[in-house]
């Protein structure tokens, strides 16, 4: 590595429940976007459910010693909101709590740091009936969520991520439709930026409320790139820009919403206090990094300004030239918003991974191509660091092989490779690696 890690820097790895827990109807849970998106004919690539999955709910047991082998710090992993309100309101399900106050018990007994998520994805059906994320009430409904989970693991659980990636439920659950819910709304799927910045920022509240003190929400962020070095299409990098990074990352670090009008855009439907109350919202800005993004200006007449293409002269992963591989851009898009953020809070990178061919059936796969991409990805955090970005920890995407949304189960982003049909785990090359790194740092900053 070019550049050093700093001491007290943290090592995590991710999963999230919907893509490994399986157990779909166990306990009472209720129904949520992804049960009945995936049952859309087409939806999901294989025709796959996410059950039985990695069975993550009946053996818990199973991934908590595989992060404690690890030495991980902490372990990201989230709950299902429908698991413990199934309608999306009403009292919880104490079933559920129960079970996620086995996790956390357990997790702490290993020495590993329990970090959940409390919502990566999977919204109830029932609140998605009521408009879901266009509708305010939704950020109310998630804090009252916020609540019973806090009431029963707030006294073991002190940092938490309140959403996953509201970019990708605004562009690809309420615009394109590529994800759960599956509504086509291009720019009218913009209100549920802010109202999920707003159900962010109301359980941050209630999380303080009950003691809680490093609270964040995790954003996926892209580094954009112009095709060509012309005016059209830096003009479209600029607009993919706002709408996939900056709608999202300049309110919670105090700026107010970039300038939507310049796009032609509507106003958020805001009320006042809102922006105050996200502003102050973050102890720390949790970066989703997977590749940067290639953008050219689309055809006149086009509803969207910009086309996603291909990064020319780059390697990629197993999802092809969508998912081009370019670390140092991990590096750049870190450093350029600590130019724009000067006071920017402590940075996490919630999850960064890459999935690569690999095969079905158990036995060691020797993933050097996932290694690389780690280690390079690793690189890339340590130069933003050593450029002056407060990033405080790494968290690798992903644990286990899971449940990869709308590919079903042919995408693998495991450092532990998971037989479906059987539920066996096997450790991959890039699991000792990552141990060793982490012992490495460890013996480094104790000597
Ligand atoms: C999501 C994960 C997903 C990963 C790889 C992230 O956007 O948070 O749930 O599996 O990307 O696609």
């Amino acid at each position: 590595m070019s550049a050093a890690l700093p001491n007290g820097f943290r090592f995590s790895a991710a999963t999230s429940a919907f893509q490994v827990e399986g157990a779909r109807t166990a306990d009472g849970r209720g129904r949520s976007i992804w049960d009945d998106f995936l049952e859309r004919p087409g939806a999901i690539k294989d025709g796959s459910t996410a059950d039985p999955a990695c069975d993550s709910y009946r053996h818990p047991e199973a991934d908590v010693s595989l992060a404690a082998g690890l030495g991980l710090d902490r372990y990201r992993f989230s709950i299902q909101w429908a698991r413990v309100q199934p309608e999306g309101r009403g009292p919880a399900n104490g079933t559920a709590l129960d079970h996620y106050s086995r996790v956390v018990d357990a997790l702490l007994d290993a020495g590993v740091t329990p970090l959940p998520t409390l919502y990566h994805w999977e919204l109830p059906s029932a609140v998605e009936e009521d408009g879901g994320w266009l509708e305010r009430d939704t950020a109310s409904r998630f804090a009252e969520y916020a609540d019973l989970v806090a009431e029963r693991l707030g006294d073991r659980v002190r940092h938490w991520y309140t959403l996953n990636e509201p970019a990708m439920t605004t562009l690809q659950g309420y615009a394109t439709g590529a994800l759960a819910p599956g509504r086509q709304l291009l720019f009218g799927a913009l209100p549920t930026v802010h109202h999920q910045l707003l159900a962010h920022a109301r359980a941050a509240e209630v999380l303080r409320a009950h003691g809680s003190s490093h609270v964040g929400l995790v954003n996926n962020h892209t580094w954009v790139l112009p095709l060509h070095d012309t005016p059209e299409d830096h003009a479209a990098a600029h607009a993919y820009d706002i709408i996939h990074n900056r709608v999202f990352s300049e309110p919670l670090l105090g700026g107010g919403y970039p300038d939507l009008a310049a796009l032609g855009l509507p106003d958020m439907p805001m009320l006042p206090g809102d922006l105050e109350l996200i502003g102050g919202s973050v102890d720390f800005y949790g970066i989703n990094f997977y590749n940067p993004t290639t953008v050219t200006v689309a055809a006149p007449g086009e509803p969207i300004p910009f086309d996603i293409v291909p990064t020319p002269g780059v390697p990629v992963t197993g999802f092809g030239p969508e998912w081009p591989i370019m670390p140092e851009a991990l590096r750049d898009l870190l450093v350029d918003l600590r130019r724009r953020h000067p006071q920017l809070p402590p940075v996490i990178i919630g999850e960064n991974g890459a999935s690569f061919p690999e095969p079905d059936r158990a036995g060691r796969v020797e993933d050097a191509d996932r290694i690389d991409y780690l280690a390079g990805h690793l690189s890339a955090v340590a130069e933003a660091i050593a450029q002056g970005v407060p990033v405080e920890e790494y968290t690798v995407w992903s644990l286990l092989d899971n449940w990869e949304w709308a590919d079903g189960y042919t995408q693998r982003f495991g450092l532990v490779h998971v037989d479906f049909e059987t539920g066996e785990r096997t450790p991959k090359a890039s699991y000792d690696w990552y141990r060793d790194v982490i012992a490495r740092h460890r013996a480094e900053i104790s000597r």
